[in-house]
């Protein structure tokens, strides 16, 4: 394995050559901090979607998924206080008037035209995107995308617990987009101004809450293992109060050793009561939980985990992108995780001016295509080239139609990590996957 550092750009140009991740709008040159997935990109978003999923949800008998609306109701974020407090300082140059966001730059000196002493005093700007509702443009109709997952959660607490009488503690896990007017969006997708969310608000018994936010810890390391995350690159952050987002008493950041640096991945707050006290505050419903025996009644606290996608996506790939040397020669490939590798399987004819290769080639696709869907049909140049753009991507096994194929019903089997090469049958590949 070779010990080159990776960097930033190579982990975004392997994204653009090989189809996972686009500059949104590229064709017109661009929108600042969007992105587009392509098909390779997709692909993976959704396998590390479904694995959050099946393990917070599916795989729990204490957790109830929701679909919330991305458009609520303005005083959603009145209550919240993201209308008062959802804010990032800004600078402005003097000279070139370029903005900042004042705790990324040295101020004493324009990172764009390089004056001195040029930045006033900061302001705070929002980052919510505001839009209105209907037709007509004034207060009453102000809505915001929303910049979090999260109030989608509470604002149906009350419908969960009414339609499902779930015993606390319980969760609420929602998957969805986000959006925050990033002052500088930055560092490929880490920091974007349309982005995805998967967020669990856990509703607990007041004095009970710090047992579930180490239950949730310790899911949250077991969830960066199964991204394939080493252990060695995790760190848990313990967030001052100081540095503590307005809602929460406790916070750990969960950081990943990015190429960029050390940086947050993930977060895990304990936002008590907050939220639902705050709800009942603007909307005077109550937000109270009554015990199956009605021995207890009290406003839930709240641990909520929060992940990012994109940043999932991309610690995924800082940690898959491996350099060896095969026959000589550096190979970069992606060491995926099987399970959210874009294509499970590429398959081939050894050549394809051999009508016979090719159609029996095309019969084993067909039966694995249907099994595993994830399929990649390939006959572009020769063999060697076929594998090191599987390698690139991630894919973890090419097979190969050959002659003996037709004679003894056995295929290749080539493997992406050793790059090891052996003979098996189709049904034995369907047996054991
Ligand atoms: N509901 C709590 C909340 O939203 P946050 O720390 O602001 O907390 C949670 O965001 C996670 O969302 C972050 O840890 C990060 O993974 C992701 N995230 C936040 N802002 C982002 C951005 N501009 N671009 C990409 N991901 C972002």
């Amino acid at each position: 394995m070779s010990d080159k550092k990776i960097t930033l750009e190579d982990i975004a140009s392997l994204c653009k050559r090989r189809g996972f991740i686009f500059q949104g709008s590229e064709v017109y040159g661009g929108l600042s901090g969007t992105w587009d997935f392509g098909p390779l990109g997709v692909a993976l978003k959704k396998n590390i979607m479904n694995l959050w999923w099946q393990m917070f949800v599916d795989d729990r008998e204490d957790m109830y998924g929701v679909d919330a609306s991305i458009l609520m109701n303005q005083k959603v974020w009145q209550a919240s206080g993201h209308v008062d407090t959802f804010t990032d300082p800004l600078v402005e140059c003097g000279n070139c008037k370029a903005r900042f966001r004042e705790d990324q730059i040295d101020t004493a000196k324009c990172p764009t035209c390089n004056k001195e002493n040029t930045f006033g005093e900061p302001r705070m700007f929002n980052m919510m995107f505001k839009t209105n509702i209907g037709p007509v443009d004034d207060e009453s109709s102000i809505s915001y995308l929303r910049p979090e997952t999260a109030q989608g959660i509470f604002t149906n607490y009350k419908n969960v617990v009414d339609t499902f009488y779930p015993d606390v503690p319980f969760g609420i896990a929602q998957i969805g987009k986000a959006f925050r007017n990033e002052i500088s969006p930055r560092d490929f997708v880490f920091r974007s101004r349309e982005f995805e969310q998967m967020e669990i608000e856990y509703f607990v018994h007041p004095s009970k809450w710090e047992e579930s936010f180490e239950m949730l810890r310790i899911a949250i390391h077991e969830w960066c293992k199964q991204l394939g995350l080493p252990e060695s690159t995790i760190h848990e952050l313990e967030v001052e109060e100081s540095d503590r987002a307005h809602y929460s008493k406790r916070t750990i950041d969960f950081e990943f050793d990015f190429p960029h640096g050390r940086k947050e991945l993930l977060g895990l707050a304990y936002r008590t009561d907050f939220d639902l006290a705050n709800i009942h505050r603007v909307s005077g419903k109550s937000m109270d939980y009554r015990t199956k025996d009605g021995s207890e009644v009290f406003v839930p606290h709240v641990i909520e985990p929060s992940f990012g996608v994109e940043r999932a996506i991309m610690a995924v790939l800082t940690s898959a992108y491996t350099v060896d040397q095969v026959n000589g020669e550096d190979r970069a490939y992606l060491k995926l995780p099987h399970h959210l590798a874009p294509i499970k399987y590429c398959v081939s004819p050894l050549l394809k001016n051999k009508p016979e290769l090719v159609a029996k080639a095309r019969e084993v696709y067909a039966v694995l295509k249907k099994k595993y869907g994830a399929v990649m049909w390939d006959d572009n140049g020769n063999i060697g080239k076929r594998y090191r753009r599987q390698d690139e991507i991630g894919t973890p096994y090419c097979i190969v139609i050959d002659f003996d194929t037709l004679e003894d019903g056995t295929v290749t089997v080539r493997d992406r990590d050793t790059t090891k090469q052996s003979r098996t049958t189709l049904e034995q590949i369907l047996t054991d996957n």
